[in-house]
C-alpha cells in the first residue's frame, strides 16, 4: 500500500471542524484588525527564499523542497513560510506604492525537511500576518495585539509572549563582532556547518540545533547590550504601548530568530509544556526585507503561528472541543418504489436550507436507523409503500425518542 510521505498528515472529517474553528478566529481577528487576506503560489522561485529568508539558514540550507521545474532551467521551491511570497506580491502588484500602512493575512501550508516529532512536521499550517511601511512601534504592537487576541479567543491564557531586540544595520557591527570573538574562542565545539557561518554570518550560531552549539549559544553576548539609542528606544517604546494595551510579556534576550531578515523586534508566543516544539507563535520586524527584494526601503512587520501546534495547546487547555456537523434529517426509504419520493423530498428540504441524508445502499430498516444514529441525525423520517400512498409519515425526534405524524406535502422541519 502506498502510505503518505513522511512528515505530512491527513485530517479526516472528524478533526477539520477544530482548523475550521480555529481558522475562521483567525480570520475574524485579523479582519477586526484591518487585514486583509492575500494568497500567494504555493511555489516560487528558489531565488526569492534565498534571498529572502537567507542563505546560511537552516531553513534555506537544508530544510527547502526544491526541483528544476519541468519546461525551463528553473530552479523552484516549495514554500518554507510565508512572509518572502507576500513581498513578492506587493511588489509585483505595484502595492509598495499604495495607501500606507498595507496589512496582509493568510493561512497557507508550508514545507520544511525537518526530522518530525510532536508539533513538527514537513507539511504545515501557518496563519500569519504581514504589515507595511509603518516604522513606529505602534505596528509592532498591533500585530502582537492580534496575535494576543487570537491566543485569548481560543482560550490559550497561559501562552506567554517573549520579546528581544535584535538592533538594526547600525548595531548589528559591534554584536557581530562579540560574537565573532566569542565563538572563535570556541572553535572546537562548533559543528561543521557553523564552521562556515561563523565567517558568513554569526548570528545564525545562535540558532543551530547542534547540542554543542545550543550550549555555546546560552553563554553568547546578548544583543540587548549593543543596541544603539535609536533601536532602544523604538524597544522601550513597544514595551510601554503593550502595558498600556494590558499584553504582558517577557523581555528574553535568548529570542533571535532563525530567519535573516528580522531588525529590532522579535518575538515569540510559547506555550510551555505541550512538546519539545512549544513555540507557537513567531514573528519580528524586517525593515530591510522589501529594499532586499528589490524594492523601495519600505519597513515590515510581522507573525505566522503554527495550526498544529495551536492545536495541541488547547488540547493542553482543555478548549479543543468543537461540535461535529450533523445532519437535521435522515429519510429512510423502505423500498425501491419509496426512494424516488424520499430524494426528492431530500432535495427540496436542502435547498430550503436543511442538512438532510437518505439512504443510498438499500439497507434494512435496522441497519439505516443504526447508521442514522451513528451520524447523529436529529430526526427521521421513514417512506414506505403504505406512507407513499397516504401521503403521511412519522418524524422521529431521535434525541427525546418522540414520534409525530406528519403529512409529506408541504413538510417543513421543526425549527
Ligand atoms: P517561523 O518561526 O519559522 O517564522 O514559523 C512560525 C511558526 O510556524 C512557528 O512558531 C511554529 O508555530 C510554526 N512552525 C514552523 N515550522 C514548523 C514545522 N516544521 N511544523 C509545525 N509548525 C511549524 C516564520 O515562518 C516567519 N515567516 C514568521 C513571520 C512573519 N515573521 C514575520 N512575518
Amino acid at each position: 500500500m502506498i502510505q503518505k510521505i513522511k512528515g505530512t498528515m491527513d485530517i479526516l472529517p472528524e478533526q477539520t471542524p477544530l482548523f475550521r474553528y480555529i481558522e475562521q478566529v483567525m480570520r475574524e481577528e485579523a479582519e477586526k484588525y484591518g487585514f486583509g487576506e492575500i494568497r500567494t503560489p504555493t511555489f516560487e522561485n528558489t531565488a526569492l527564499f534565498v534571498r529572502g529568508v537567507g542563505d546560511t539558514t537552516d531553513v534555506v540550507q537544508k530544510e527547502m523542497y526544491t526541483f528544476a521545474d519541468r519546461d525551463e532551467n528553473r530552479s523552484i521551491s516549495l514554500r518554507p513560510e510565508g512572509t518572502a511570497s507576500v513581498v513578492r506580491a506587493l511588489l509585483e502588484n505595484g502595492r509598495h506604492v499604495g495607501a500606507m500602512p498595507q496589512k496582509f493575512y493568510y493561512i497557507i501550508n508550508c514545507f520544511r525537511h525537518e526530522a518530525p516529532q510532536a508539533g513538527r512536521s514537513r507539511e504545515f499550517f501557518q496563519f500569519g500576518t504581514e504589515t507595511f511601511g509603518a516604522a513606529a512601534p505602534a505596528a509592532d504592537a498591533n500585530a502582537i495585539g492580534l496575535a494576543a487576541a487570537v491566543f485569548r479567543r481560543l482560550g490559550l491564557t497561559s501562552v506567554r509572549l517573549h520579546l528581544n531586540s535584535i538592533g538594526c544595520a547600525e548595531c548589528r557591527p559591534a554584536y557581530r563582532k562579540a560574537l565573532t570573538e566569542y565563538y572563535g574562542a570556541h572553535i572546537g565545539e562548533l559543528c561543521d556547518t557553523c564552521h562556515t557561518r561563523l565567517a558568513q554570518n554569526p548570528l545564525r550560531l545562535l540558532d543551530c540545533k547542534n547540542p554543542s552549539c545550543a550550549a555555546l549559544a546560552s553563554a553568547a553576548p546578548r544583543t540587548v547590550d549593543y543596541l544603539c539609542p535609536a533601536c532602544r528606544e523604538h524597544f522601550e517604546t513597544l514595551c510601554s504601548l503593550l502595558d498600556a494595551m494590558g499584553i504582558s510579556y517577557t523581555v528574553d534576550p535568548s529570542i533571535v530568530r532563525g530567519l535573516d531578515y528580522y531588525t529590532r523586534t522579535v518575538f515569540e508566543f510559547i506555550a510551555e509544556g505541550i512538546a519539545a516544539q512549544s513555540t507557537v507563535c513567531g514573528g519580528g520586524r524586517y525593515d530591510g526585507l522589501v529594499e532586499s527584494l528589490g524594492g523601495p526601503s519600505l519597513p515590515g512587520i510581522g507573525f505566522a503561528m503554527g495550526l498544529t501546534r495551536v492545536i495541541m495547546a488547547m488540547e493542553q487547555a482543555g478548549t479543543a472541543s468543537v461540535a461535529l456537523p450533523h445532519p437535521r434529517l435522515y429519510i429512510a426509504p423502505l423500498c425501491p418504489a419509496a426512494v424516488p419520493t424520499a430524494y426528492a423530498l431530500a432535495e427540496r428540504l436542502r435547498a430550503a436550507g436543511s442538512s438532510c441524508e437518505c439512504d443510498m445502499m438499500d439497507r434494512s430498516l435496522k441497519a439505516q436507523m443504526k447508521y442514522a444514529g451513528k451520524i447523529g441525525a436529529e430526526y427521521t423520517l421513514i417512506l414506505g409503500e403504505e406512507e407513499i400512498a397516504s401521503g403521511r409519515a412519522q418524524l422521529r425526534n431521535m434525541r427525546e425518542g418522540t414520534q409525530e405524524e406528519v403529512a409529506l406535502e408541504g413538510f417543513t422541519l421543526p425549527c
